[in-house]
């Protein structure tokens, strides 16, 4: 029987992402300040394994290598982000030139290989000094923001032309804020409803300086998003499903398309609710041109009475196909049917998947590393990406998480996403069989699977 093949659409952009903190290392070269993820890794008992982000992939060294291995794949969009304490040490004012020259030759080298440049400008590693005068939690962090977006697109805005402001705005409020486990550490709900208000804030303000320094360049935010269940037909359960879309997909999605929050989330926070000045949903809705989805989990939810902030609890079955990742169940299905409810709920907007991937214990054997399940599960998600823009949904690329294997936050080395192996010890990169597979992908513009 001759294999199924799914093509995609002409232009279809693939690609792959990496963030600042998780790869380049080099913290304390050409004059970059400390962002609170050193301060944050550095603390004893907060990351899985001990380790920081001090050398990780050595990239901000070896980029070049990094970028030959992109080319190698025929990988022809690449997703990065910057790291502000490298442009500006102290937060705001005086700019550390040498941050800029990084980004600037990163971004030449990239063009020079063919590979477009998609740049997120805030991956969780805010400077220290801003952190120490309140962080996002602080007002002023949005202008600041804004005045950063401005530095970074003024220069490298005749270059780059695909711009996110934010990744993952939940994530970093609420891991990073109310449960702990991220930096900057903090556990307090309202300080985290503050943070996120703060961001979707500091988005809104940047957009019009992003355009203005780039001209024709697209423009979104980047949100992890996932689909929802309610774990039964009974009303409460109905109702915290409900709840958990409210906080987690509805919160960030609602302000930036209709300039408001939920107003059943808002009755839900009660006195919690962040301060939100006049205007303020106004700025944090400007138009954007692609709403990128970071999509790693489905999640079946049910009410319990003294759950999470929300009166919330995961439901897990012993049926679910369970991923490496703590409680992300694989579910390619959720995918599909998450970015259709996009297209529904939000007037069918331009998307980008911006993250996939899944964590393995791969293994460097005789120099290979075969992951066949990695291989199988972006078939599956890149499965429901297909059977999405079949259905009328505008997603226009898919972006693997990761490049390569790095630094996974509060679990350290622990996690291996890549495409390609990073062998810690000695720095040195090996292609995995999912690189050679998505390298396919890239040459073909279909999927096919292959068999496990
Ligand atoms: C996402 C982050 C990314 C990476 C993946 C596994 O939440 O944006 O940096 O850690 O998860």
């Amino acid at each position: 029987m001759e294999k199924e093949k799914y093509k995609f659409p002409d232009n279809f952009k693939w690609g792959t992402a990496t963030a600042s903190y998780q790869i380049e290392g080099a913290v304390e070269e050409d004059g970059r300040g400390p962002s609170i993820w050193d301060t944050f890794s550095h603390l004893p008992g907060k990351i899985d394994d001990g380790t920081t982000g001090d050398i990780t992939c050595d990239h901000y060294h070896i980029f070049e290598e990094d970028i030959a291995l992109m080319k190698e794949l025929g990988i022809k969009n690449y997703r990065l982000s910057i790291s502000w304490s490298r442009i500006l040490p102290e937060g705001s004012g005086k700019i550390n030139q040498k941050g800029l020259d990084f980004y600037n030759k990163l971004i030449d080298c990239l063009i020079d290989g063919g590979i477009t440049p998609h740049v997120t400008l805030f991956h969780w590693d805010l400077p220290q000094v801003l952190q120490d005068k309140g962080g996002w939690s602080n007002r002023e962090t949005a202008y600041l923001y804004r005045d950063y977006a401005e530095i970074v697109t003024a220069a490298l805005g005749d270059r780059v032309k695909s711009w996110m402001t934010h990744n993952e705005p939940w994530v970093h409020a609420f891991v990073g804020h109310l449960f702990g486990a991220h930096a900057p550490g903090l556990k307090d709900l309202k300080t985290a409803l503050q943070t996120a208000h703060h961001l979707l804030l500091s988005h809104g303000l940047a957009v019009p300086v992003i355009r203005k320094n780039s001209k024709n360049c697209r423009v979104g935010i980047v949100h992890n998003l996932e689909w929802i269940e309610s774990s039964s037909k009974d009303s409460r359960d109905i109702e915290a499903a409900q709840r958990h879309d409210g906080a987690f997909n509805r919160w960030f999605l609602d302000p930036v398309f209709y300039g408001s929050y939920p107003q059943d989330m808002m009755d839900w926070y009660g006195d919690e609710t962040p301060i939100i000045l006049p205007g303020d949903m106004r700025i944090i809705s400007a138009p954007t041109d692609f709403l990128g989805v970071n999509f790693y989990t489905k999640r079946i939810i049910g009410h319990e009475s003294h759950g999470n902030f929300l009166n919330c609890r995961q439901v897990r079955y012993p049926f679910m196909k369970k991923s490496d990742y703590e409680e992300w169940e694989n579910n390619a299905e959720g995918l599909y049917r998450l970015l259709v409810r996009l297209k529904e709920d939000y007037g069918n907007p331009e998307m980008m998947i911006t993250e996939n991937g899944t964590p393995l214990r791969d293994h460097l054997i005789d120099g290979a590393v075969h992951d066949p399940e990695r291989i199988d599960y972006l078939y599956r998600h890149m499965g429901a990406a297909w059977q999405a823009i079949d259905d009328g949904v505008r997603l226009t690329g898919f972006f693997v998480w990761s490049l390569l294997d790095n630094f996974e936050w509060c679990l350290g080395f622990t996690k291996r996403f890549g495409l390609i192996y990073t062998d810690y010890e000695t720095g040195e990169r090996i292609i995995k069989d999912s690189g050679r597979w998505f390298e396919g992908v890239c040459k073909n513009n279909y999927i096919e699977a292959v068999p496990l």
